[in-house]
């Protein structure tokens, strides 16, 4: 959901203060303004604490990081939408250590969003290619700087094979209406001694259908491994989506379609200049 203007205007204010769980506008504005904003922060989870000790907004837990891509961003997830929500700071940090990124890895970020994982990637010194296809978030991830490269488009458009050289590590959270399929497509890009960490719905631990079973199959085999994040890994976007998260370590030779074997696949061009020969 896009912030009203107005509102955006009074939130990256220089004179208002957000830090650790709090919002605060020490400062006269229109009430119009005020009550637009406070059915933004309340509908993304604060509540407006009147005491005069305090006057602000107080969200149960640190909003201070989060809001920064959202303002960033210019948009806010809801609960009515939730297409887009920034994955949390203490989750990123998880999803990094897990991963095992170091300085000097290339890594790849195929749902980048506002960025939220691009910074801590480079902070850790990962060279990091992001792609992203909602065109707002395509600026943030330029201005942001963080990316080595920021492609705008659809990952799944994407062929592994244009990239000379795979990924090292595949980081994301991907949209989860067809996030199978994101995390399937990723894994093309990531080297036989790769690693892929991938937010998902929890739906993925249970899905009965061919498509899940099998992937989780794989991931087995791979000596992968999917658990259950808690409930509230996701409070600070408004929502208690359940979610997982799915860690695939490369496996050479095995079943996963990576960078490495889809080099390794007779290339059909050279099939048919040695028939046309
Ligand atoms: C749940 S958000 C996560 C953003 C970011 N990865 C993060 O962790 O904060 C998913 C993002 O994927 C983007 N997206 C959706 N479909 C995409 C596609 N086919 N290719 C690239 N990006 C896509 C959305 O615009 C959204 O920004």
């Amino acid at each position: 959901m896009r912030f009203p203007t107005d509102v955006l205007a009074v939130l990256t204010d220089p004179r208002t203060v957000i830090r650790d769980n709090r919002v605060h506008t020490p400062f006269q504005f229109d009430l119009a303004v005020w009550r637009r904003m406070n059915d933004v922060l309340k509908e993304m989870g604060a509540t407006w604490e009147p005491r005069k000790a305090i006057r602000a907004h107080v969200f149960p837990y640190r909003i201070e990081e989060f809001l920064r891509h959202c303002l960033a961003a210019g948009e806010y997830p809801s609960k009515y939408e939730q297409g887009w929500f920034p994955t949390p700071p203490s989750l990123v940090m998880q999803i990094c250590d897990l991963a095992g990124i170091y300085a000097g890895m290339a890594v790849l970020e195929p749902s980048a969003g506002s960025g939220a994982m691009t910074s801590e990637i480079a902070r850790r010194g990962g060279l990091v290619d992001s792609v992203e296809l909602d065109s707002r978030r395509v600026e943030v991830l330029r201005e942001q700087g963080d990316s080595r490269k920021v492609i705008a488009g659809n990952f799944l458009d994407l062929d592994p094979l244009d990239y000379a050289e795979g990924f090292d590590r595949v980081v994301m959270n991907p949209p989860f209406s067809n996030g199978l399929d994101h995390i399937k497509h990723a894994i093309g890009f990531m080297k036989d001694d790769g690693i892929l960490v991938s937010v998902m719905t929890q739906g993925l631990t249970w899905w009965s259908d061919k498509a899940t079973v099998e992937f989780r199959e794989m991931v087995e085999e791979v000596g992968g491994e999917i658990e259950a994040l808690p409930d509230d890994s996701f409070a600070m976007c408004g929502t208690n989506i359940k979610t997982c998260l799915v860690f695939i370590p490369g496996y050479a030779g095995g079943p996963l379609r990576t960078h490495d074997w889809h080099q390794r696949q007779p290339k059909q061009l050279d099939l048919f200049d040695f028939a046309a020969a």
